[in-house]
């Protein structure tokens, strides 16, 4: 894909991001409250930001594992297929697991990778994602948690990249393009 000139409008700041972890986190420390030890399962490459700060937020016994779905290659198109490119590397039946995922855009992704979490039997299987888009929608799938709703624009930072650059920014921020097609 030809890379057209953008530049990055802030839309979510760090100390915004910072405040909501750490709301989110009393939340799931609830919920999981009488965990042996919770399987904390980032989704891979998008999430692993979101998933370093969630962790050290959590006063809960943890541990962290991950996973790689496709769903999306360079474009800014989801498509419908998901296939999963790295799973886990411990099972989880009968565990506490929360699934963490950077942006629920279609739903494909979440929707497929609870499909094939739960046939898994594990224990509890919930979900959390930094950013929702809701009228992207199209599998029937919510996050238990979610962060932030968004518009429907392309956003990047904080772990979420566009043809995989931007993901190191501290914020999150939508794409404007800034040649004549924008
Ligand atoms: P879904 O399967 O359509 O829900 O797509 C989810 C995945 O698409 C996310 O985990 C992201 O990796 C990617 N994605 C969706 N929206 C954006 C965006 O605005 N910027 C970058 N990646 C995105
Ligand atoms: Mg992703």
């Amino acid at each position: 894909m030809a890379q057209r000139p953008y530049v990055i409008d802030e839309i979510i700041s760090a100390k915004q991001i910072a405040a909501r972890i750490e709301a989110l986190a009393t939340e799931i420390e609830r919920e999981f409250a009488n965990t042996d030890k919770l399987v904390v399962v980032g989704l891979l490459r998008g999430s692993f930001v979101f998933i370093a700060d969630l962790v050290r937020e959590l006063d809960l016994p943890v541990e962290v594992d991950f996973l790689e779905a496709s769903s999306y290659g360079n474009a800014m198109e989801s498509s419908r297929e998901v296939r999963i490119l790295k799973d886990l590397r411990a099972p989880i039946e009968g565990r506490d697991v929360l699934v963490v995922e950077d942006i629920v855009d279609t739903g494909h992704t979440l929707f497929h990778v609870i499909g094939l979490l739960q046939a898994r039997k594990p224990r509890k299987l919930r979900t959390i994602a930094l950013l929702d888009k809701p009228v992207r929608r199209e599998a029937q799938v919510k996050a238990d948690w979610t962060g932030f709703e968004i518009p429907d624009e392309f956003v990047v930072g904080y772990g979420i990249d566009y043809a995989q650059r931007n993901r190191n920014l501290g914020y999150i921020g939508k794409v404007r393009f800034t040649d004549a097609a924008g």
